[in-house]
């Protein structure tokens, strides 16, 4: 069970592979905590499985707070990722003002997705003292720009690609980085090279966690889920069962 982010490395080391999953309100993150997850990623994902959007990229910081402030009253030890959402840190000063308010909400760390490219909003994070967390691979906040959702990795010079960034992102300072929808060996490749501890999502299991959407999970958002997430319970049946007696009661009762 891990406590703060400096035991990251020497999970890499001695595992077991960390356990994360995403949490957007207070009692999940309550059963969650219970539960014995290795860390919370309160992620952006949150647009479609809590909100109701097509997608990630109409999530704004104030979601973000909003959910932040409700896990982090549900959690007692477990620490908690925020997201840095689309447009939230277009600049390194912008990162990191972001970063702060996701910090004093109640997250312990933050996440933003990229590599080469956004490597002066990490550096900005770090040097801040603030705990950070990468996001390369298929990156959701691309998916409008990209045309849908795309494993990455499959070329060698994908797969090149895929290495600059996690190496980026490992020198200047990620402790942590979610692998998202890659070539299972690629994955491997960058999990053996870098001293940051690697969170799979679609990645294979030779990273060093794998991270799932908890609805997809519980079976509570029964209206897409990916084929690698392996649904463990069947919580949308259930609340349609309990509404439906629910309903069947009161109505089968003769008004006084
Ligand atoms: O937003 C999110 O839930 C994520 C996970 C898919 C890793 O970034």
């Amino acid at each position: 069970m891990l406590s703060n982010f400096s035991q990251l490395s020497e999970r890499k080391q001695a595992g077991p592979p960390l356990a994360v999953l995403t949490c957007y309100d207070y009692p999940t993150a309550r059963l969650l905590d219970e539960a014995g997850v290795d860390l919370l990623l309160v992620g952006d994902s949150l647009g479609m499985v809590v909100l109701g959007l097509p997608d990630t990229t109409g999530v704004t910081m104030e979601d973000m707070l909003h959910h932040v402030k409700a896990v982090a009253r549900g959690v007692s030890r477990v620490p908690i990722i925020a997201d840095l959402p689309i447009h939230s840190y277009t600049t390194p000063e912008l990162a990191l003002r972001n970063a702060s308010r996701l910090i004093e909400a109640g997250a312990q760390a933050v996440k933003l997705e990229g590599g080469v490219s956004v490597i002066p909003q990490v550096r900005a994070i770090v040097g801040a003292g603030i705990p950070f967390v990468g996001h390369i691979g298929m990156l959701p906040q691309n998916v409008v720009v990209e045309g849908g959702y795309k494993k990455k990795g499959k070329t060698p010079e994908g797969a090149a690609l895929l290495l600059a960034d996690a190496l980026a992102l490992d020198e200047a300072g990620a402790c942590a980085c979610v692998l998202e929808s890659m070539v299972a060996e690629v994955a491997e490749t960058i999990t053996k090279q870098v001293k940051m501890s690697t969170i799979g999502i679609g990645a294979g299991r030779a990273c060093d966690g794998q991270v799932l959407v908890t609805p997809d999970l519980l079976g509570s958002f029964p209206w897409f889920r990916p084929p690698f997430a392996k649904a463990r319970s069947d919580i949308a049946s259930e609340t349609l069962r309990a509404v439906r007696e629910y309903i069947a009661d009161v109505q089968s009762s003769t008004p006084a």
